[in-house]
C-alpha cells in the first residue's frame, strides 16, 4: 500500500472555550501497511458526535482524552480493503472506531460487520448505532414512560432526540420536543410526529413549554442542559425521571457559571417531589443491545421511527460540521463522507 496515502486529522490544540478551526490540523502520511493478524480499513463514513468536545479537553472525564498530535476519535463506518486476519475478508464493510482519518489499521477487536442488504450502513452511526442505543436505554431504563405521561426532549431533531420522542410514543407517552428553528419545529411535528413542538431560540421558552405540558412533565430526557433546564424544572411532577444524557449548552463552559447558585433550590425539589436524577453513559447499557436492535429495527420497519441524516462531504469538511453541530447548524444525524469506497 506503499502508493496509498492517508489523510488524518488531529488535535492541534486544546479548545479554549468554544473549537475553532485552528484547534484542528490536516496531515497526510503512507497508509498503514497490515500485518500478520491486522486488517486495513478505507473509512466510508464517519459519524461527528457531541461527545468528542469532551475529548479534545484534558481534564479527566469517562474517557480518556485526545492527545495534542493525535488523530481524533471517532466512530466510523468502514470497508475492508487488505485482510491478514482469518475473520475479515477484503470487500467486508464494519462499525469501527477508527477516528477522523481515512484509512486504520485494526486487529478486529470490536469491529461489527454490516449487512448492506439490512440497512443502509451509515444507520449503524446513528438511528441503529449508539445515538439510537442511548435512546432507548436512557428512555427505557431510566425514564420508564408509561401510557399518558409526557416526555420533553431538546435537540429532538438529532438521532438521540428524535429517537426519545418516537419511542415515547410507541410506549403510549405524549412526546414534546424542543428544538432550535423553525425548519428543524416543522421537522419533528409533522414527520416524526411529536404532539408538540417548542422553539428554543424564539422569545419566551418557559412560557412556551408550558403551554405544550398542560399537565406538567413526567419524564425529563436532559439532552442539553442551560436555559432549557431551566425552562423545564419548574413544571415537572411528582416523581419525575430525568435521565441525564447530555449537556451540550455546557460542553464549551469552563465554569464558574453565572448567576446564582441554585443548587440549594434545586435539592429541595427533588427531595420533596421525589425526583429521579440519574446520569448515564449509554455503554453502562451494553445488555440491552440485543434487544435494541431487534425493537428498531421492527420500529425503523414499520415506518414508527424515522430518522434524519446531515451528511457533509470530504474529511476536510470535518471540523467546520463539528463546530457546527455545538451550534446547532446540523440538521439530523450528522455524518461525513469521508471516501466513497
Ligand atoms: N450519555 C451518553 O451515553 C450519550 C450518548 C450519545 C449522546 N449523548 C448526548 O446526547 C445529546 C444529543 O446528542 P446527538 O448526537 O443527538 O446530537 P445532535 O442533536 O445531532 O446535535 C446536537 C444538538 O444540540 C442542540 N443544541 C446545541 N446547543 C444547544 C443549546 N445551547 N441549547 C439547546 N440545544 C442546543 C442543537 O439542536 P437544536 O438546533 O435543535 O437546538 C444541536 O443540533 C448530546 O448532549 C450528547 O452529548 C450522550
Amino acid at each position: 500500500m506503499d502508493d496509498v496515502r492517508n489523510r488524518r486529522i488531529v488535535l492541534a490544540a486544546r479548545p479554549q472555550g468554544r473549537p475553532v478551526p485552528s484547534d484542528f490540523r490536516i496531515e497526510e502520511v503512507p497508509a498503514p501497511t497490515p500485518r500478520e493478524g491486522e486488517i486495513l480499513l478505507q473509512v466510508l463514513t464517519l459519524s461527528l458526535d457531541p461527545y468528542m468536545r469532551g475529548r479534545m479537553d484534558a481534564a479527566k472525564s469517562y474517557a480518556a482524552p485526545v492527545e495534542v498530535g493525535g488523530v481524533m476519535e471517532g466512530g466510523t463506518v468502514a470497508k475492508v480493503v487488505a485482510s491478514r486476519h482469518p475473520g475479515f475478508a477484503p470487500g467486508e464493510i464494519v462499525l469501527s472506531h477508527s477516528g477522523w482519518q481515512t484509512y486504520a489499521l485494526s486487529d478486529g477487536t470490536g469491529l461489527r460487520k454490516l449487512d448492506p442488504a439490512q440497512a443502509p450502513v451509515s444507520t449503524a452511526l446513528g438511528v441503529l448505532g449508539m445515538p439510537g442505543f442511548t435512546a432507548y436505554a436512557g428512555l427505557l431504563a431510566i425514564g420508564r414512560p408509561k401510557p399518558g405521561e409526557t416526555v420533553v426532549v431538546a435537540a429532538a431533531s438529532g438521532p438521540v432526540g428524535s429517537a426519545v420522542g418516537q419511542i415515547a410514543r410507541i410506549k403510549g407517552a405524549r412526546a414534546v420536543g424542543i428544538v432550535g428553528g423553525a425548519d428543524k419545529l416543522a421537522f419533528v411535528r409533522d414527520e416524526l410526529g411529536f404532539d408538540a413542538v417548542v422553539d428554543h431560540r424564539a422569545p419566551d421558552l418557559p412560557g412556551q413549554l408550558h403551554g405544550a405540558c398542560p399537565e406538567g412533565i413526567d419524564i425529563y430526557f436532559e439532552n442539553v442542559g442551560g436555559a432549557v433546564w431551566d425552562a423545564v424544572f419548574p413544571l415537572l411532577n411528582t416523581f419525575a425521571r430525568i435521565p441525564v444524557c447530555g449537556l451540550i449548552a455546557q460542553y464549551s463552559e469552563a465554569g464558574p457559571f453565572p448567576g446564582p447558585d441554585r443548587l440549594p433550590l434545586m435539592m429541595r425539589q427533588v427531595l420533596t417531589k421525589s425526583f429521579t436524577l440519574r446520569g448515564f453513559i449509554q455503554r453502562e447499557f451494553a445488555d440491552q443491545r440485543p434487544a435494541f436492535y431487534r425493537d428498531m429495527a421492527g420500529w425503523i420497519a414499520d415506518g414508527r421511527v424515522r430518522y434524519r441524516e446531515d451528511v457533509v462531504d470530504g474529511l476536510e469538511a470535518a471540523p467546520q460540521a463539528f463546530i457546527g453541530m455545538l451550534e446547532g447548524r446540523n440538521f439530523g444525524k450528522l455524518l461525513v463522507r469521508v471516501s466513497a469506497g
